[in-house]
């Protein structure tokens, strides 16, 4: 599903996985044994198997915005859990969440900057973004997971892209004028208006409600982790005029405002759920049970 709602196309991921098959064919014997060899198959290095306690049905699964140790316990706690889902990425697929960002420069590039922009600016960033993950205790919820013997997964990169092609297919078959009219349709989406009622909802960052949309991107939805506040200025010699993201840092913030691009932050947590959602809803139609924590807030479309 992560594939087929990727903006890169499922001709774009063969491409990719089949660049690496050759580069993998270049090692050394020596490095071939440290090579992850899910890369060849998974596009998604931030979406991943961590732990697998015992083989069963998965009739009952947790699903959580972010599992950390805390909600292991809680799935010992509940009891008869089969698998615990996570959205947020652990264990190796935080170690190598930066990967992923790769996909914005295909995203970027959909929208008119061209990809050599994209990705020089990409590159520069996603070496920070490693740089950032490679200090972190990566594998303490798998470690969790181990002791108390459960299931471990996350599902990251593959939901978000569920997310933003959601979001996509809605806002292109409208044609919002003011971003006022979008605010509006956001808060409309189950997710957004569950977060609007805890004062999470959909909100314009930079901009005002009477100011025009003009061409709307959904470059800051799927694709691991921000992505270079320089893009901003690209962005806006390339004719988008409304960005439409999940999260904004005051930097990114300071940028876009400095290009008048307008920014509609429409909510992280509940964005994640969004994508997480339509996931879920194909498992529950094959009869598996719910339990939703951690921040999801669980949406059926079923
Ligand atoms: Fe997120």
């Amino acid at each position: 599903m992560g594939i087929d709602a990727d903006f890169r196309g499922r001709e774009g991921i063969k491409r990719l996985l089949e660049r690496r098959r050759q580069e993998y064919e270049r090692l050394s014997e020596e490095e071939k044994k440290f090579y992850d060899l899910e890369r060849l198959e998974n596009p998604f290095s931030d979406s991943r198997i961590l732990n697998v306690a015992n083989e069963k049905d998965v009739k009952r699964v947790l699903v959580g915005i972010d599992i950390e140790p805390a909600e292991i316990l809680l799935a010992k706690e509940i009891g008869n859990i089969d698998l615990i889902i996570s959205h947020h990425p652990i264990g190796r697929g935080l170690a190598n969440l930066h990967e992923v960002m790769e996909l914005q420069c295909d995203v970027l590039n959909y929208y008119g900057v061209p990809i050599n922009v994209a990705e020089g600016l990409m590159f520069e960033r996603i070496g920070e973004v490693a740089r950032g993950v490679n200090a972190r205790n990566h594998q303490r919820t798998v470690d969790a997971a181990k002791i108390l013997g459960f299931n471990l997964i996350c599902l990251h990169t593959a939901c978000d892209n569920l997310a933003a092609k959601f979001l996509k297919d809605e806002i292109e078959k409208n044609d919002f004028e003011r971003l006022g009219d979008l605010l509006k349709f956001l808060r409309e989406i189950p997710e957004y208006k569950e977060a609007e009622k805890i004062g999470a909802g959909p909100k314009i960052y930079v901009g005002s409600p009477e100011r025009r949309c003009g061409k709307i991107a959904l470059t800051e939805i799927t694709g691991g982790t921000e992505g270079s506040p320089k893009l901003y200025e690209k962005m806006a010699i390339a004719g988008i005029g409304t960005v439409v993201g999940m999260h904004i840092s005051e930097e990114h913030k300071k940028e876009a405002e400095a290009a008048n691009i307008n920014v509609v932050i429409a909510g992280h947590i509940s964005s994640d759920s969004l994508g997480m959602n339509i996931f879920l809803d194909k498992l529950e139609k094959n009869g598996i049970e719910i339990i939703p924590c951690s921040g999801l807030i669980r949406v059926s479309r079923n």
